[in-house]
């Protein structure tokens, strides 16, 4: 059976979400680590990285909704459905944990800047208690995020090198799918 890759506006998506998740999660560790003024425009990326993966998601999403995904790989049905599961969840963290992070930010009475340009004023009272709690939030469920994306990455390399069928291959750009007869 001929293998059709994700078409190149889907690619695109991909990749700029997962560097942008990767990189405001980088950013969320590392930033405590850096001297106190650098602190504040470093919180700022973060927030706007963010806030572009909800935006950006919300994109895929319609575009998924009008471009279905090319038609499964061969596997066990229970590899499917885990796989589906996992998907699933990770359109789920993509945007729950970025809002989650924006009611953090809002709760603690912080105006949320994107990248310089706008700046959205808080719509919520102010409550330093409740703010320590969904921030902890936040931070759980960013980290859970990244044990899913990790797996999921994991299992996409594992198809490439151990199973050596085009699953990886069709989601990057510039590479003909194995088995590929048409693009
Ligand atoms: C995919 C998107 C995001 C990921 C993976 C992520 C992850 C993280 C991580 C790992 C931390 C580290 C906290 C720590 O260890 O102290 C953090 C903190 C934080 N994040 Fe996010 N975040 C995301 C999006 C957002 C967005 C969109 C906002 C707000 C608009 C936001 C607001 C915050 C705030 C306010 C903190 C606490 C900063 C502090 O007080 O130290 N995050 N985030
Ligand atoms: C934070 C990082 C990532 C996020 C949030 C993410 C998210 C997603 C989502 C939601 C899908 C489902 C696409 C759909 O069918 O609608 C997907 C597919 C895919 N992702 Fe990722 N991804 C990330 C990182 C990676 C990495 C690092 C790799 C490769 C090493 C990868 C490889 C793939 C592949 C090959 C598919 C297609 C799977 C298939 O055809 O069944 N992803 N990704």
């Amino acid at each position: 059976m001929p293998t059709r890759r994700y078409d190149r506006f889907t690619i695109s998506l991909h990749w700029a979400i997962a560097l942008a998740v990767i990189a405001a999660y980088g950013i969320g560790l590392v930033r405590d680590e850096f001297p106190k003024g650098d602190r504040a425009w470093l919180l700022t990326l973060h927030m706007s990285l963010g806030l572009l993966v909800i935006a950006l998601t919300v994109v895929r999403i319609g575009w998924r909704s009008m471009t279905p995904a090319p038609e499964a790989l061969p596997a066990a049905p229970m590899v499917e459905l885990a796989a589906k599961i996992a998907h699933l969840g990770l359109y789920a963290a993509m945007l729950a944990i970025p809002l989650i992070g924006l009611f953090a930010a809002w709760i603690r009475g912080r105006p949320v800047d994107f990248f310089w340009l706008a700046t959205i004023p808080s719509p919520v009272a102010l409550d330093t208690a409740l703010a320590k709690t969904v921030k902890d939030a936040h931070v759980v469920a960013a980290h859970l995020f990244m044990v899913l994306a990790g797996v999921h990455a994991l299992a996409a390399i594992a198809h490439h090198l151990v199973l050596k069928d085009a699953t990886l291959s069709r989601m990057l750009p510039l590479v003909t799918p194995r088995g590929s007869r048409f693009d």
